[in-house]
């Protein structure tokens, strides 16, 4: 497809080309040599290939310039490819001409250890690593695996706005900023009231973009910049929402599996449990979850007076935390969806149920393997009333929610959705074990470069 203005070939199509010449262009990931031959592990972006450089089969001023390089040296390189069991993954290149485009530098990043900070400090260059390298692929490809499940399943892509004029999660987490004349705006926290919108407009909706919290937590799974895809759709209750959310994340664990091999591999990504990733999932309702806290003892970690506290037994209409959610999930190799939490700590949006509403029908699905929470999602509350008297109890400012309002003034219906979190879900199929090697860029509370 690209060969017209292709005149060079990738490492990933090269064994498509075995006793034939290719070349290949790309930069110098690691370099031995002694004597007559150099043998330069070349990396392209696809793949990382064995190239041999024999003094007898190139010209003087090539081998010179193989003896010269350095790690990350950009260069051009021609020759035929063979077969060698013992090469790393199988080929190696046998080098007729080198040209080289840029000598590079003492780099920075040795095979040596290196701090996490002096790492993060260094993304732009740090990308290049071989697990920072696996980790971007599964991530391409849990995005991959997102649009094709939506545009498969007859869901139109949606995008919401990034300014917004009001908050959709909270408002203890808004980046604000000044709009011309109008007052201020915010970061999007959620794509989700606008999803709403374009559900009753056009029936299965998705938005995917990134989502900001100004979220004073440092932890392992919070970035202040992330990745969420909402689907919302008309006429779907929770239990059609949970059902969604269990058929999504199963396929993109079974997409990773089946197309991220070997990327799992280099990351010595033990898959056994991913492979168990099947439906049905786990489903536990938030009070049943307590009583099991209860049981087992796990206490409620608070901090009072700036101290540390643990409470005991847990108490019902208390949010969960890494805690309570790993001790849960320790018991299960899948994903497990708790449904039905208090109202009083969920979003103004959620739908009460009906039969009790002192909880509403919202559903967060917790990853097994510490992976925390993946998705929170709910069935909305459709009712003009109800959702007006939770905008003010809540303290919302009711002139910015006229327009959401209105969606339930005209012809409203059952409607449900949920967001996923792109880099929870990176973080738990890759294995890696802080949110900011998930993301090219990471934004957190304490960094904002590179
Ligand atoms: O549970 P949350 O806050 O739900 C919403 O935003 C809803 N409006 C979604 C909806 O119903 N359309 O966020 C959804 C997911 C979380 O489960 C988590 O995976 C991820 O977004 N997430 C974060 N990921 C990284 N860093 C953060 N600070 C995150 N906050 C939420
Ligand atoms: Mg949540």
């Amino acid at each position: 497809m690209l060969s017209s203005y292709k005149s060079f070939h990738y490492i990933e199509d090269i064994h498509k080309y075995v006793g034939e010449e290719v070349t290949l262009r790309g930069w110098v990931y690691n370099l031995t040599g002694k004597g007559k031959l150099q043998f330069i592990m070349l990396r392209d972006g696809t793949g990382v290939i064995q190239c041999v450089v024999f003094k007898a089969n190139v010209s003087e001023e090539a081998f010179e310039n193989a003896k010269s390089l350095t790690q990350e040296s950009s260069l051009s390189l021609t020759g035929k490819v063979v077969s060698n069991e013992k090469a790393p993954g199988g080929f190696e290149i046998d080098v007729t001409n080198l040209q080289i485009i840029q000598l590079a530098q003492e780099y920075p990043i040795t095979p040596k250890d290196h701090g996490d900070s002096f790492l993060i400090e260094h993304r732009h260059l740090w990308l290049r690593s071989s697990r920072q390298h696996a980790i971007m692929r599964v991530r391409a490809a849990v995005m991959k695996a997102i649009r094709d499940f939506f545009d498969g399943n007859g869901f139109k892509l949606m995008d919401s706005p990034i300014l917004t004029p009001n908050a959709c999660e909270g408002t203890s987490t808004l980046f604000e900023t000044e709009y011309f004349d109008l007052g201020k705006a915010y970061l999007s926290q959620s794509g989700q009231l606008y999803a709403e919108a374009t559900a009753l407009a056009l029936g299965k909706v998705y938005t995917f973009g990134p989502a900001f919290r100004a979220e004073r937590s440092k932890t392992r799974k919070h970035l202040t910049e992330f990745w969420m895809v909402e689907p919302e759709m008309a006429f779907f209750d929770l239990n059609d929402d949970m059902d969604l959310a269990e058929d999504l994340v199963e396929y993109i664990v079974q997409y990773c599996l089946k197309t991220c091999q070997k990327e799992l591999q280099t990351l010595e990504r033990d898959t056994t449990k991913l492979e168990k990733v099947r439906r049905p999932f786990h489903r536990m309702s938030y009070s049943d979850a307590v009583d099991w806290l209860v049981e087992n003892k796990i206490p409620l970690n608070k901090k009072i007076d700036g101290k540390d506290v643990e409470i005991l037994p847990f108490p019902w209409g208390e949010d969960f935390g890494s805690p309570q959610e790993e001790a849960i999930m320790e018991q299960f190799d899948k994903p497990m969806i708790i449904h039905r939490y208090p109202t009083e700590i969920k979003a103004f949006y959620m739908k009460r149920d009906p039969i009790n509403p002192k909880v509403v029908l919202a559903m967060d699905m917790l990853g097994p393997e510490r992976a925390g929470e993946l998705i929170g999602g709910s069935q909305r509350e459709d009712n003009f009333d109800l959702l007006l008297e939770r905008i003010k109890h809540e303290d919302l400012p009711e002139d910015e929610f006229k327009w959401y309002l209105d969606l339930r003034r005209y012809g409203s219906v059952p409607h449900s959705g949920f967001g996923l979190g792109v880099e929870r879900t990176v973080k738990w199929i890759t294995g890696a074990t802080h949110i900011r090697e998930v993301i090219p860029f990471p934004r957190m509370i304490y960094r904002i470069t590179p």
